[in-house]
């Protein structure tokens, strides 16, 4: 599944950057950034709100915040189709997933590059996903951090070897070169800023990402 992040859309004409993704895409990425977890300050609530009611795509909303589990209601009743808090953010992580289900939206953790993957071993088996960052979040357009492809096959065999279904979303400087052997490491979901928005023709762009899937 291929996830455009609209942080490298052109935020003075959203309308057209979603609309040049909408027919390929399979959900749309939303950065929600709070200037405190990380150091950029970006869409709230009611970008997300103004998205949903013009838009068929699921909407994947990252939250990059401190303190997410004040915001879990006022995002999923935004729209979030699927919603993601870190790890590092969340003290009570059983709660905050219970709660993100019972609203309705699908629980996805993220890990930033640093925190291994084997943290979320006791909770994997309530999770609908787990995003694996491949950049320090806070903006678009970074290098990709290489171990990234380890840190998905530890993930994935981990899912395997327990025979769980969680989806593994990857995120930061998701491209060309690197997607095909994400996904042979186990990733499903791709999501990508620069490499979809700035192309000339980001459908095709999206076109082209999905024959690199497995
Ligand atoms: C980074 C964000 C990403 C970002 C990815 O903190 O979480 O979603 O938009 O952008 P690229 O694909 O340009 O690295
Ligand atoms: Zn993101």
């Amino acid at each position: 599944m291929i996830s455009p992040s609209i942080l490298s859309a052109d935020f003075y004409n959203l309308e057209n950057g979603i609309k040049s993704v909408e027919e390929q895409a399979d959900l749309l990425h939303i950065d929600v950034m709070d200037g405190h977890f990380v150091p950029n300050i970006t869409i709230g609530v009611p970008v997300v709100e103004a998205i949903k009611k013009r838009t068929s795509i699921r909407l994947d909303v990252h939250l990059m915040i401190e303190k997410p589990d004040d915001y879990l209601e006022q995002f999923i009743n935004a729209g979030s189709d699927f919603l993601t808090v870190h790890y590092e953010t969340c003290p009570h992580l059983n709660r905050t997933i219970a709660t993100i289900k019972d609203l309705g939206a699908k629980a996805f953790v993220a890990l930033n590059p640093h925190t291994p993957v084997e943290l979320l071993r006791d909770i994997l088996y309530l999770l609908d996903g787990v995003l694996v960052m491949s950049v320090n979040p806070g903006f678009g357009g970074q290098q990709f951090i290489h171990n990234t492809f380890e840190r998905i096959g530890r993930l994935s065999k981990m899912r395997d070897d327990r025979g769980l279904n969680f989806l593994i979303a990857v995120d930061g400087g998701v491209n060309e070169t690197n997607i095909a052997g994400l996904s042979q490491s186990g990733a499903d979901i791709f999501v990508a800023g620069s490499a979809i928005f700035k192309s000339d023709d980001p459908e095709e762009t999206i076109k082209a990402f999905r024959s690199l899937e497995r």
